[in-house]
């Protein structure tokens, strides 16, 4: 309904009537206004058709003011309101397709051959946005997980390993990409020094040991760290918390952000939480994780803890293949992640039920047992020690030294021995 004007001055956010598109705008919001009728103005009439003005209401075509003549206000106004058709744009068509367009990691995959939209839209969307991801995974399921077919999938994969010259490489090349591992730090000295320098990027590193040795503690504290800036520590990226246990305390995360002087409500807001009800669920969780990391520049992933739901829902010596199946593949998808994404550090827990002596040379038989063992790069085990105290020792990674670090967990968060 058109609103009439009495004035020629309006008060900001008032509605007027504007004779140049003939509709109703708000004041403040003019140009806002403006451009997105232009544009839609503009987009209705397709190929340069053009209709004549004011032949049909709100069809006419409109003049956008020239940015030299608007002052600061104006210009900035002008920017946010086409970022925000920008955005609307988007949410219109195939949002996950047009956002990821921009990406170079999605203009690889683009340019595989035999990649037309159709099939990139479905690589997309399953999260094959890489030619990484698409290299380093089974076939199989990137079939299940596309609907593309099997002739298809094997010639993007050789495509994909192609182009990322994946095969033999040398020792330099590898030694270049490790030079570019980043580490988080984990708040104790002693427990980065053990870990080469922190939780590093690119390799699955896993925490187990008893209840109450500190598992949930670490991965808290990595949360919080990992949004520190690369000299103090961190990644200057966010976490994503991937909670089985209902063990994730946001109170906690305050302590300890306050106890670095961070912002608390950003610390909270850079952590993407998801909690795992069963073992199906975790799976899945994971597998859309895949689509967040480079959206949300996630820089850690943490799995908290690994087994449980997977120990608990398949009891018994019959469904104990399964299980090991089920555990394999889901630590092929966390590994995956580690390959894919140099910047990226990932972190599982695991609980262990006995003694530690019991279970030497054939550490972690009831938890998850070889397959653990073997997916995961660097395996840190943790006890008690005196009071707040916890020991933490290297059991099996390629690259450090055997060895022991103290730590404490104070009010603080990780902290010195
Ligand atoms: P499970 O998940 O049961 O296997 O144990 P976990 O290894 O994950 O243990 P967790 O990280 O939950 O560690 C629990 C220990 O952390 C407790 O025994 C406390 O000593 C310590 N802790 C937890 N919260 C706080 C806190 O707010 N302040 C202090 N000072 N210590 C805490
Ligand atoms: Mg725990």
């Amino acid at each position: 309904m058109e609103i009439e004007n009495n004035e020629s001055e309006f008060e900001m956010g008032q509605e007027y009537f504007c004779p140049e598109c003939n509709r109703n705008h708000t004041k403040g919001k003019i140009y806002k206004d403006h451009l997105k009728f232009f544009l839609k103005n503009d987009s209705d009439k397709g190929d340069g058709e053009k209709k004549e003005e004011g032949s049909e209401g709100e069809n006419i075509q409109l003049e956008v003011p020239d940015i030299d003549d608007l002052d600061y206000d104006e210009e900035a106004e002008l920017l946010e309101a086409f970022n925000e058709i920008e955005e609307e744009n988007i949410d219109l068509e195939d949002g996950i397709l047009q956002i990821k367009e921009k990406d170079e990691c999605i203009q690889a995959v683009k340019s595989l051959p035999g990649v037309g939209d159709a099939t990139l839209s479905k690589l997309i969307k399953a999260g094959f946005d890489s030619l990484e991801a698409i290299a380093y995974t089974p076939p199989k399921i990137i079939i299940n997980e596309s609907g593309i077919g099997e002739k298809t999938t094997a010639k993007l994969i050789k495509a994909s390993m192609e182009k990322l010259k994946i095969g033999f490489k040398s020792a330099e090349d590898i030694w270049e990409k490790r030079k570019n591992i980043a580490r988080i730090t984990t708040g104790s000295t002693e427990l980065d020094e053990l870990l080469g320098g922190g939780a590093e990027t690119g390799s699955l590193i896993e925490f187990f040991g008893e209840f109450r040795t500190g598992k949930t503690q670490i991965m808290h504290q990595l949360c919080v760290n990992v949004q520190l800036p690369r000299e103090l520590g961190g990644l200057d990226g966010n976490a994503l918390y991937i909670d089985t246990e209902g063990t994730f305390r946001p109170e906690r995360i305050i302590q300890m952000a306050e106890a670095l002087d961070l912002d608390t409500k950003k610390v909270l807001k850079n952590i993407i939480f998801g909690r795992a009800y069963n073992s199906d669920h975790q799976v899945i969780l994971i597998k859309e994780a895949a689509n967040l990391i480079k959206e949300k520049n996630i820089k850690l992933i943490i799995v908290d803890s690994l087994i449980g739901h997977f120990r608990s829902e398949y009891i018994g010596r019959g469904t104990l293949a399964n299980r090991q199946q089920l555990i394999n593949q889901h630590l092929h998808d966390l590994l995956r992640l580690c390959d894919i994404h140099t910047d990226l550090a990932v972190l599982v827990t695991n609980q262990v039920q006995a003694k530690p002596d019991v279970f030497y040379g054939n550490p972690l038989q009831a938890a998850g047992g070889n397959v653990v063992a073997h997916g995961s790069t660097i395996r840190v085990y943790l006890r008690k020690g005196k009071g707040v105290q916890r020991v933490a020792k290297i059991i099996d990674a390629p690259n450090l030294p055997e060895g022991e670090a103290i730590f404490s967990i104070t009010e603080d968060g990780i902290r010195e021995g």
